[in-house]
């Protein structure tokens, strides 16, 4: 039963195929129909070259384009740009500023930064030594003859070559950091082989104005920033 069936149609199918005025081809035209129209339903796209004759040309964006003029929008631009530009100038500014105070020295620190020496109280050929930032300044007021002595000293043959007059800005006054260059002892005043500072650390002996003349220590006594603003004031630092 089932393979007569099976040939009764396998004999429909041929005579179809063989005869072009059958009902078959009918039913594969409807069938390649339908497929066509599913196609052109989910083709949605529109072509703006459609109906145009002149296809290669750039199409008209017109539509698109902002009503409002171009250079409102370049002054916009400028506006904004400027804005953030002053804004991060002026946080930059502040933080740098908050950085600065931040760092800055305290008063008391300011205070100790100079130090006013009444030169009345310093009599001739003595000493005085005065701390500043920590370290003792020696002040010297100098007789004529030490000044005298200073001077006459061959600079060339000293260790650490200076002459007095690059040492003090006034003859009279030797303004001095009181601390050894050997090894940072403080050098006793009024002693030594040279009339002027002994280090009893090491023997290091200094002359009348505080020059390396003899011991361990490398360089001449340290000369800090001093000046006299007015005739009987020293003013250190
Ligand atoms: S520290 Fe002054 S001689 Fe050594």
């Amino acid at each position: 039963m089932a393979s007569s069936l099976l040939n009764a149609s396998r004999n429909l199918v041929r005579n179809a195929l063989r005869s072009p005025t059958s009902s078959v081809p009918a039913v594969r035209a409807a069938a390649i129909s339908t497929s066509l129209s599913r196609d052109s339903a989910s083709a949605h796209f529109k072509s703006p070259f459609v109906g145009q004759s002149k296809g290669a040309d750039i199409p008209d964006f017109g539509k698109y384009k902002s009503s409002v003029p171009s250079d409102r929008n370049a002054l916009y631009g400028y506006f904004m740009v400027g804005t953030m530009a002053a804004m991060s100038a002026a946080g930059a500014k502040s933080t740098v500023h908050e950085f600065l105070v931040n760092m800055a020295a305290s008063a008391d620190v300011l205070a100790m930064a100079k130090v006013e020496v009444d030169l009345a109280t310093v009599p001739e050929g003595k000493n005085v030594i005065i701390k500043w930032r920590g370290k003792p300044i020696f002040v010297r007021h100098r007789t004529a003859d030490e000044i005298a002595e200073a001077n006459k000293v061959n600079v060339s043959k000293l260790r650490h070559s200076e002459a007095d007059s690059d040492r003090a800005k006034k003859p009279e006054w030797l303004v001095m950091i009181g601390v050894c260059t050997h090894l940072g002892c403080v050098p006793i005043g009024e002693a030594g082989d040279y009339g002027g500072w002994f280090c009893p650390c090491h023997g290091s002996h200094y002359d009348i104005s505080g020059r390396i003349r003899k011991g361990p220590a490398p360089l001449n006594l340290e000369i800090p920033e001093y000046d006299f603003p007015e005739e009987g004031k020293l003013v250190i630092g």
